[in-house]
């Protein structure tokens, strides 16, 4: 993925939709071993809220691929007194090959990006995650085959997750709805670049009807009802939340063939039943997997490596 070289990922739209499913086919090819490209450079991580799975499956796809990866949490750097971004961006620059941002404000990453010239790529902010799309889109791969004629539903909050979804979705050609409750709502501005993107051929639907977003879909999705930051909120919210929650007694409106996807990490009981996330349709942990293979392909892309 030539085009790709030295190119910055701060939101799903940053990738055409070609690129989109060419990096989806190289991230299959990685999986199944068919191509092990060499990039012996080093990754920096910056991440401001906590993680596993964005963590540790960047650090394991850099090693994989022959790189380092420095670990740089901003409570033991600098940035945690009150060095200026732009600063630690200028610095980290000339020491590293890429750097992944984990923040809050989505202007931050815009920040590390405009004073960085190495790649540096989205690892979840208030607005976007859109590495685990990447990965989201690479299961429904795997299980369908094609997004032709299939529709992802998201049950819960507007969130970061909901917004890269949207945007994927759209970009590869599968109907997306997200169901949330009044007030939730996805960011209008990404639903309008979504229809964009789907250029009218494929459905965007914006609903407070779980039932209606759930009716013949054959990927249901959730994510947690407070994310990072939103802590104070969580318990408000779960009254408000509850008829979203992804239970046995809504999976029945799916498609029979339908799967269950959760970027984790899940709340059981609250956004997800125990009883869906440990049951046959779900594609959980294949999902967390994939993260590592769709990094991977992605690493590789940017950094230009020779596939
Ligand atoms: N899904 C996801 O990004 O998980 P982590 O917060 O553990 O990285
Ligand atoms: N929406 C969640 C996703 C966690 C991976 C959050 O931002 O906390």
């Amino acid at each position: 993925m030539e085009g790709l070289k030295g190119r910055d990922f701060l939101g799903l739209a940053d990738l055409t939709p070609s690129e989109v499913k060419q990096l989806l086919d190289l991230a299959a090819q990685m999986k199944a071993q068919k191509v092990n490209p060499r990039c012996e450079k080093v990754l920096g991580l910056v991440f401001y809220k906590a993680s596993t799975r964005t963590r540790v499956s960047f650090s394991v796809a850099m090693y994989q691929l022959g790189g380092q990866v420095i670990d740089l949490n901003p409570s033991v750097s600098q940035v945690s007194r009150g060095e200026p971004l732009p600063d630690t961006a200028r610095v980290l620059d000339r020491y590293l090959d890429v750097l992944a941002v984990r923040t809050f404000a989505q202007a931050d990453v815009e920040t590390f990006a405009r004073y960085c010239k190495i790649p540096v790529i989205n690892a979840l902010t208030d607005l976007e995650h859109p590495c685990q799309a990447l990965a989201d889109l690479m299961t429904v791969q795997e299980c369908f085959g094609d997004f032709s004629g299939l529709t992802l539903s998201y049950l819960g909050d507007g969130n970061n997750v909901a917004h890269s979804l949207l945007l994927g979705c759209a970009m590869v050609g599968m109907n997306v709805r997200v169901a949330t409750p009044d007030g939730y709502e996805p960011n209008p501005e990404i639903v309008n670049r979504a229809i964009a993107l789907s250029g009218g051929s494929t459905e965007v639907t914006v609903t407070s009807d779980p039932i209606a977003a759930a009716k013949g879909a054959h990927v249901l999705y959730t994510d947690v009802w407070a994310s990072m930051g939103q802590e104070q909120e969580a318990g408000s919210r779960i009254p408000v939340f509850q008829p979203y929650q992804l239970r046995d007694e809504l999976l029945k409106y799916a498609d029979s063939d339908a799967i269950v996807l959760h970027c984790l990490p899940a709340h059981r009981g609250e956004e997800i039943s125990d009883e869906v996330i440990e049951g046959s349709q779900s594609r959980v942990w294949d999902q967390a997997e994939n993260r590592m293979h769709a990094q991977k392909a992605l690493l590789a892309s940017v950094l230009g490596a020779a596939i």
